[in-house]
């Protein structure tokens, strides 16, 4: 192994407890800010372990077709390990995420209207150029990779917490956290997943009882957007205490403001929806529904984090929404 695969590609991010967000709850808050990763999102973790393993068997050219925070950490980690990424978008990217992709010297390639077009292009130049496709959320690379936050988790709390707060778009960051939590042995920690109206495939699939295809992404939180979630995400809602919560984007967006002021941070709707399991009181509600019996002294809220959002997108949805 070369020393560039040696190199940690994450960092050990900070767990701390939110006095703010405390204020919200009657238990204490702890945070796990997953948007201090240099790429911006936890991502990182699982796409890095994903990348290093594939250029140990001998990849040149890692490949990916995610305009959002999958794409940016493939190439910021194809860059440190020294390897060629292109990273294929669907048209209606914005142009200031192609030019993070370029700013990691990926060669970014606009095709197609919607994810699926672009990823079948991605499939295309991956086996034209015996290259690796990285998926954003499906592989037990990734997952192994994510579960390294519940390990620094574990590390940091002098106490089990009695709930977790986490966020679905494909599950890939989901099997992570459970991975993580059977490795550290905190197999009765209830795991709650938030996911927004519209982005919302996983919660239709435990509902359902098998996986669900979304006929369209509408919601804001767009890179929680994936049309269908993986099955190990469902495997696991039965080998584990998970509560599926859908909330409004109204909601996501609102928790993105009172977290930009109560924290100064930024964060993607996406993340928001972690964050309005506090603002909006998930917990209370299924603890008054019955569904969560256990006692709630701490709560700890992954802090995904997500670099596509900017002031001023976050300031048109806030009128968007009458916030
Ligand atoms: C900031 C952020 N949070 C959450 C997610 C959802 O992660 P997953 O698809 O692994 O469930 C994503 C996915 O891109 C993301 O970028």
């Amino acid at each position: 192994m070369s020393d560039k695969q040696k190199q940690q590609l994450y960092v050990r991010t900070p767990l701390i407890e939110s006095t703010a967000l405390s204020k919200h709850a009657p238990f204490k808050v702890y945070l796990k800010l997953e948007n201090t990763q240099p790429t911006g999102s936890f991502k990182i973790r699982g796409i890095s372990n994903l990348c290093k393993k594939a250029i140990e068997k001998g990849s040149k050219h890692i490949v990916s077709s995610s305009g959002g925070n999958a794409g940016i950490a493939a190439a910021y980690a194809a860059r440190k390990l020294g390897v060629k990424a292109t990273v294929v978008i669907p048209k209606s990217t914005p142009e200031f995420v192609a030019q993070k992709l370029r700013d990691e010297n990926a060669t970014v390639e606009y095709h197609g209207k919607v994810w699926d077009e672009a990823n079948k292009r991605a499939l295309e130049i991956a086996s034209q150029s015996n290259g690796t496709i990285i998926h954003p959320f499906d592989h037990p690379d990734i997952w192994q990779g994510h579960s390294s936050m519940i390990e620094e988790i574990a590390d940091d709390m002098t106490h089990k917490p009695d709930v977790l707060i986490t966020v679905v778009g494909g599950g890939g960051l989901f099997c992570g956290v459970i991975e993580g939590l059977k490795k550290v042995g905190w197999n009765d920690v209830p795991v709650i997943t938030i996911e927004t109206v519209g982005a919302d495939c996983y919660n239709a699939a435990v509902k359902k009882g098998e996986l669900v295809t979304l006929d369209d992404i509408t919601s804001v939180a767009k890179c929680l957007g994936a049309l269908t979630a993986c099955q190990q995400a469902l495997d696991y809602y039965s080998q584990h205490e998970v509560h599926s919560v859908v909330i409004s984007d109204k909601e996501a967006v609102d928790a993105c403001l009172r977290f930009t002021d109560e924290h100064r941070i930024l964060v993607e709707p996406a993340c928001g929806a972690a964050l309005a399991g506090i603002y909006s009181n998930v917990i209370p509600k299924l603890q008054e529904q019955g569904k969560l019996q256990t006692v709630i002294q701490s709560a700890v809220v992954i802090v995904c984090g997500g670099c596509s959002i900017t002031l001023e997108m976050l300031n048109k949805y806030k009128s968007k929404f009458g916030l």
